[in-house]
Formats: C-alpha cells, sequence, structure tokens
C-alpha cells in the first residue's frame, strides 16, 4: 500500500495549486460558561480537482469544518484561503450540499433548480438549457414539471445536488450527501457523484461515515479524531480512476480500508 504523509505528496505541487487551504484553524462553541474546543489546529490543502473526503466518529467536527470552508461559519482562528484569496463569508465558487434535501414542496423541480440563480440575481435566460442538462447529468430527465414532493428521498437528493450545480461552483462541498438513503440508492448516487466530478473537474470536499465509500471515491481519505477534532491522518488512496466497483476486491482497497479502521479503532 502506497500511503505518503501530506507533505511528501506536495513534492513537486506549487502552492498556488491548492485551491482551498486551511491553516491552524480551530473552532470553540460556548457551552454555558465555558469554551468548548471543537477543532483544534486544522491544516489542510486541497489541490483543484481533488476528490478529498472528511472520515471521523459522529461529532468530531466534520460538518463544522465543512460549513467553516463553506464561510458559514467563522473559525476561531487560523486562516482560510481560496482561490489564493482570504475568505470569510460564503464564496461564489462554493456549492454547499446538505445531509437532507433543502427542497421547497411548493416548487417544482424546475423552479428549485432555478433558485440560487433567482437569489444572486443571476441570467435566467440560460436557465432552462442548464436545467436540461444537469437532469440529465443526474438522470431526472423528463421530471421538470414535478414538484419535489411527488419524487422518493432518492430523486429529491438528485434534485439537490442538480441544484448545487446550477451556478456551477468550482468546489463542492457535500456533507453526507446520501447519508440518509439506502444502500442500493447511495452507491447508485455516488457512482453519479464520481461521474460528475471526473468529467467536470470540480473539487470535492465530501464528509461521509462510510469508510469503504471513502476509500472508492477519494483521491484522499482524511481521517479525523475527536475531542478536539483533530486530523489523525492523510491518506492518499493511489488507485487508478475511473474507479469501478471491481476494485473493492483487490488487496490494495482492502489495505486503505483496514489501515483507517485501525485508525480508527473499529472492529477487533
Ligand atoms: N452551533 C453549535 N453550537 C454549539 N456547539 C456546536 C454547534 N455546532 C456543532 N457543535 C458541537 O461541535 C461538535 C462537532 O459537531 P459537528 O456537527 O461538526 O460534528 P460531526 O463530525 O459533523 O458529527 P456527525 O458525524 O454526527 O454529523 C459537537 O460536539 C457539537 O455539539
Ligand atoms: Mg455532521
Amino acid at each position: 500500500m502506497v500511503q505518503l504523509t501530506e507533505n511528501e505528496n506536495k513534492k513537486g505541487t506549487q502552492k498556488r495549486d491548492y485551491q482551498v487551504v486551511i491553516q491552524k484553524v480551530s473552532k470553540s462553541f460556548s457551552k454555558g460558561s465555558r469554551d468548548v474546543k471543537v477543532l483544534e489546529d486544522i491544516n489542510l490543502h486541497v489541490k483543484k480537482g481533488e476528490f478529498v473526503s472528511l472520515l471521523g466518529p459522529s461529532g468530531c467536527g466534520k460538518s463544522t469544518l465543512l460549513k467553516i470552508i463553506g464561510g458559514l461559519l467563522s473559525s476561531t482562528s487560523g486562516k482560510l484561503s481560496i482561490n489564493g484569496k482570504e475568505v470569510n463569508s460564503p464564496s461564489k465558487s462554493i456549492g454547499f450540499m446538505f445531509q437532507k434535501a433543502v427542497l421547497l414542496p411548493w416548487r417544482t423541480v424546475e423552479q428549485n433548480l432555478i433558485l440560487p440563480i433567482e437569489l444572486s440575481q443571476g441570467d435566467i435566460s440560460k436557465a432552462s438549457e442548464r436545467i436540461g442538462e444537469l437532469l440529465e447529468l443526474v438522470g431526472l430527465k423528463g421530471y421538470e414539471k414535478y414538484y419535489t414532493k411527488e419524487l422518493s428521498g432518492g430523486m429529491q437528493q438528485r434534485v439537490s445536488l442538480a441544484r448545487t450545480l446550477m451556478t456551477d461552483p468550482d468546489i463542492l462541498l457535500l456533507d453526507e450527501p446520501f447519508g440518509a438513503l439506502d444502500e442500493f440508492t447511495r452507491e447508485t448516487l455516488n457512482f453519479s457523484l464520481m461521474d460528475i466530478a471526473e468529467k467536470s473537474g470540480k473539487t470535492v470536499v465530501l464528509v461521509t461515515h462510510n469508510i469503504s465509500e471513502a476509500v472508492l471515491m477519494s483521491d484522499r481519505v482524511v481521517v479525523m479524531g475527536i475531542n478536539p477534532g483533530q486530523v489523525l491522518e492523510n491518506i492518499f488512496i493511489d488507485i487508478p480512476k475511473p474507479r469501478t466497483d471491481q476494485i473493492m476486491a483487490t488487496k490494495e482497497y482492502a489495505d486503505y480500508v483496514l489501515h483507517i479502521r485501525k485508525l480508527l479503532g473499529v472492529g477487533r
């Protein structure tokens, strides 16, 4: 198994190649009269087009870190820069997708998809063409006029993914996007997401609880520890792409999974 530290992997990589740079980011929340440190000294450099998964126990601060990257939450200390610029508010180059589809049930699929363009007061004249392309991409062509309440949970998450892509963000921040779905639907959507990421070259930061899914999908798995949330190890997954489920039968895949299980103290 090829396992590189982040520093080793940086050899030959220039600073400008990194799209998301997180330096010594910490976050505390006040609980009653005391401050509780949720994230401590997080360092993370993500390259353009890289697919990174954040993996760790419940409560280790994955969602908090994603919200900080997305500018939805400010850090207590440390620096965040995106495309070389320091940021502390939501950036246009970022698309955020939450665990539960936040769709408007009184709007049709196409009306939900157009929402981010309306909110950013963008040009809606070209929207219908883009809606068609995106629905094709997520496998929902023909559902433009359906109300979202008429769709299954998996279909709603597909709409949610399409809506995240609507403004063509460079960076996708996905917080357990398919976590609430059954295994079959989740796997299918994972493969759709991998295709989209590979074809578009978008940078993806995905929060997941699922070790095998993280290894299958990612260029790198960032394993986090808890109390306070911290990066335990960066594991670069050196398996060629595009990946199919065939790789799940290989020894190198099993070695990555076992290594991460050990790090997280899973199994016996
Ligand atoms: N707004 C908030 N105010 C106070 N504490 C918070 C807030 N948001 C998160 N926390 C605390 O921060 C810690 C990390 O929460 P976070 O939601 O980031 O964890 P997580 O790794 O995403 O967990 P899960 O896997 O269960 O989604 C938890 O202890 C939580 O109670
Ligand atoms: Mg979370």
